[in-house]
């Protein structure tokens, strides 16, 4: 189970602090929301403030743009450091344009990532499973941190999971919003291999709350022994 703790839920004026503790957890990536105030209502980060973040770690850098004009953000976020890019289904919606970015960011030999909102259906990811390297299940309307996990989330991710395994793809699952232990355990039963969290990561203790994800699909292993 890979964790992607979401930089959009540290203290702020404790950033390399912070850094530092997920350096030192078992995260093995740090999740990037950038956020432009039109495709959300909320305003984030740019490519600059990665650029910080590269400096202070080595770990994956899984950037997750909810923005209206993606393909103007590509570059400057590689040249930031960025390893994955993800961009929104909805905002390509078409399939040719969701093909052409998915070559676009490859073109910068770096991840592409295709994400869903709740209200979106999961089979509009379909058409893309050998094409696109992850693929991100948002539990929560994206915009704002520490909203409640969605649990119609769960069925997307079953069935996302099942249509992966039975194409030719090696692509992720990764599930954004709301993930805590109870949450996180119960995408991971459903198949999901990347857990994005954000406020329960940075409310306390980094490194055991990182941990606790980590183990939980353990633990779900032997619930699957078990049952
Ligand atoms: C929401 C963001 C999430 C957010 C998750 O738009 O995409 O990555 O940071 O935060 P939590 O884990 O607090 O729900
Ligand atoms: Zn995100």
């Amino acid at each position: 189970m890979i964790i992607s703790p979401s930089v959009l839920a540290m203290d702020y004026s404790r950033m390399k602090e912070q850094t530092e503790e997920v350096n030192a957890s078992a995260a093995e990536w740090i999740h990037f929301d950038v956020m432009d105030g039109h495709y959300v209502p909320n305003l984030s980060f740019g490519p600059d403030l990665l650029r910080g973040f590269r400096k202070l770690s080595d770990l994956t850098m899984d950037v997750h743009l909810m923005v209206e004009e993606p393909h103007k953000f590509i570059q400057p976020f590689v040249e930031a450091g960025a390893d994955i890019i993800t961009v929104h289904e909805e905002v390509l919606h078409d399939y040719e344009k969701v093909m052409e970015m998915c070559e676009y960011i490859h073109s910068f030999g770096v991840k592409a990532g295709l994400a869903v909102n709740p209200m979106t259906d999961v089979r509009r990811l379909q058409a893309y499973l050998k094409h696109y390297d992850l693929f991100l299940i948002m539990c929560v309307e994206p915009g704002y941190g520490g909203q409640p996990f969605r649990p119609a989330s769960l069925s997307k991710i079953k069935n996302l999971r099942k249509w992966i395994d039975h194409t030719d793809s090696n692509a992720l699952i990764s599930v954004d919003g709301g993930i805590k232990l109870d949450t996180g355990r119960e995408c991971a039963r459903c198949g999901a291999d990347v857990l994005v969290a954000g406020s329960y990561v940075f409310k306390d203790d980094i490194g055991k709350a990182v941990d606790s994800l980590v183990h939980c699909i353990d633990r779900t292993q032997a619930d699957r022994k078990d049952s």
